[in-house]
């Protein structure tokens, strides 16, 4: 019988597959800024069309792989497109797709320094850099983990285990904690809480203003009803780019409100923490050097591929209390502060050296280029919001104050079913891709800037569109 591991394991294959898979790639990359009628930012399929073509795929005689990575990435959303516009998932920059297959090559663990260490370094260089550009001492660090949600959760924990003996002891009868976030935080925030076990009661959410900007006016009031209810309040946490808006919570009120109760400060800034790199529009972050943890997605601004986010401590200590555990076989003391076994402060036992990707943007381009990227699409989307208010039948939902825009078609009858069916008319086309969101319970359209290929064409082009969808619209209701 012929030995398959052998010959799957060749190194002759992989140099001949690797060398054709390089040209396909790059004829994708060079493919991306191309104004071809049929190149499509999403190759829209039915959900059920799409699982029953792969169930018949699974069971067809094998093929070489370069077949299967092209049948895949026509199939794919093209982030690379122009004319993809839609959720924060970067364009990554090309250098990283190489630092992906190192990465995937060298499997390092990463849980142990012997299993990581290359790794298990980078992440501490690369995370107290970033920590500096924030505006921290050098008392901070942080290590990568896989995502921002992941990250969201890791540091409420870590708040949790500041202000209570929760993990050892479990919860007290009758104990109730809750956090106070803005009511436009990501959802993973709600989902974090749910898991550490507050409830649907320990998330408060506070309302936000016209800019879709935490109230902190009302911080005193939310705090106060929680603890008259008998809630004992961890956490305060701050968004440095909402989801939905990529609106900057005002950090420095946030700050002074958490130290006068001494609450832990926690800011999101999985989107927006970036312009650290700017100086233009650092003032955003304002506030944030004074937050006890900070989540920042590499894999969002800073063109890394997904997953790898920073999760960043004020007192870079304060990590090795989340997960007090042994693990025998791994270490032996868990108190001990061993920067270099990252599963001491890590959920994650196993994950990817993700690290290198922002690490050789960083030693091939420099800062510079993370400077570039927030300033290009920043600026893109302060245009864009030009030009939805200058054509007429359009509204802007609000000044951006990031890459992120939500804005509307206005007309008669019911506004949101209108802007509904162009979005749905736009995706089955599949040219542009954009998404929507809803704001004030109204349904606005909504475009994340991530592509700094993308120009000024393309988004008056997207207003052409859009008209021409509405018309379309109207005369199948007329
Ligand atoms: C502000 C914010 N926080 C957290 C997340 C979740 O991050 P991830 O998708 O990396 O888990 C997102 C995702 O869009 C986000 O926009």
């Amino acid at each position: 019988m012929e030995n398959i591991l052998d010959k799957a394991y060749s190194a002759e294959d992989f140099r001949r597959q690797g060398h054709a898979l390089i040209d396909i790639l790059a004829d994708y990359l060079a493919d991306a800024t191309t104004d071809r009628e049929e190149v499509k930012a999403m190759p829209w399929q039915d959900p059920d069309k799409q699982l029953a073509y792969w169930q018949q795929d699974f069971q067809k005689p094998l093929q070489q792989p370069l077949d299967l990575f092209r049948d895949v990435m026509a199939k794919s959303i093209q982030v690379h497109r122009k004319r993809y516009i839609g959720h924060q998932t970067t364009p990554t920059l090309p250098v990283t797709i190489l630092a992906s297959a190192v990465t995937a090559t060298l499997n390092q663990g990463m849980g142990v320094y012997e299993m990581g260490p290359v790794g298990n370094t980078l992440e501490k260089v690369m995370t107290e850099h970033l920590a500096q550009k924030l505006g921290y001492s050098s008392e901070a660090s942080g290590f990568v983990t896989s995502g921002g949600s992941l990250g969201n959760l890791t540091a409420l924990l870590a708040a949790r285990a500041a202000a209570t003996d929760i993990w050892n002891a479990g919860y007290a009868q009758g104990q109730r904690l809750a956090v106070l976030v803005s009511e436009e935080a990501h959802y993973c925030i709600d989902r974090a809480a749910r898991i550490m076990g507050l409830g649907a009661d320990g998330i408060i959410k506070v309302p936000v203003n016209e800019q879709f900007q935490l109230r902190t006016d009302l911080l005193e009031e939310y705090y106060q009803q929680a603890v008259a209810e008998g809630k004992q309040v961890i956490c305060v946490v701050g968004c440095a780019g909402t989801t939905s808006t990529g609106s900057y919570d005002d950090l420095e009120a946030i700050a002074a409100f958490s130290e006068s109760h001494q609450l832990w400060f926690h800011v999101d800034g999985a989107h927006g923490a970036p312009a650290a790199f700017s100086p233009k529009y650092r003032h955003l972050l304002k506030g944030i050097e004074k937050a006890d943890s900070v989540v920042v997605d590499y894999h969002k601004m800073m063109m890394t591929p997904s997953l790898s986010t920073a999760l960043i401590f004020k007192r870079g200590g304060d990590a090795y209390k989340t997960f007090s555990q042994r693990a025998q076989y791994l270490w032996t003391e868990q108190e001990s502060e061993e920067w270099y076994n990252g599963g001491k402060r890590s959920f994650e036992c196993t994950k990817a050296m993700s690290v290198l990707s922002v690490y050789t943007m960083f030693r091939t381009y420099g800062e510079d280029v993370f400077r570039e990227n927030i300033e290009r699409l920043y600026g893109m989307a302060t245009s864009f919001a030009g030009l939805i208010k200058e054509r007429p039948g359009f509204e802007l939902a609000y000044e951006p104050a990031c890459n992120i825009v939500c804005f509307r078609y206005k007309a008669e009858g019911d506004v949101s079913k209108l802007n509904q069916e162009i979005r749905r008319l736009l995706l089955e086309e599949g040219r542009f891709y954009i998404v929507q969101t809803i704001l004030n319970g109204e349904l606005y359209l909504r475009v994340s800037l991530m592509n700094p290929l993308t120009t000024e064409n393309e988004l008056q082009e997207l207003l052409e569109q859009i008209v021409e969808k509405a018309a379309l619209v109207r005369a199948v209701e007329a």
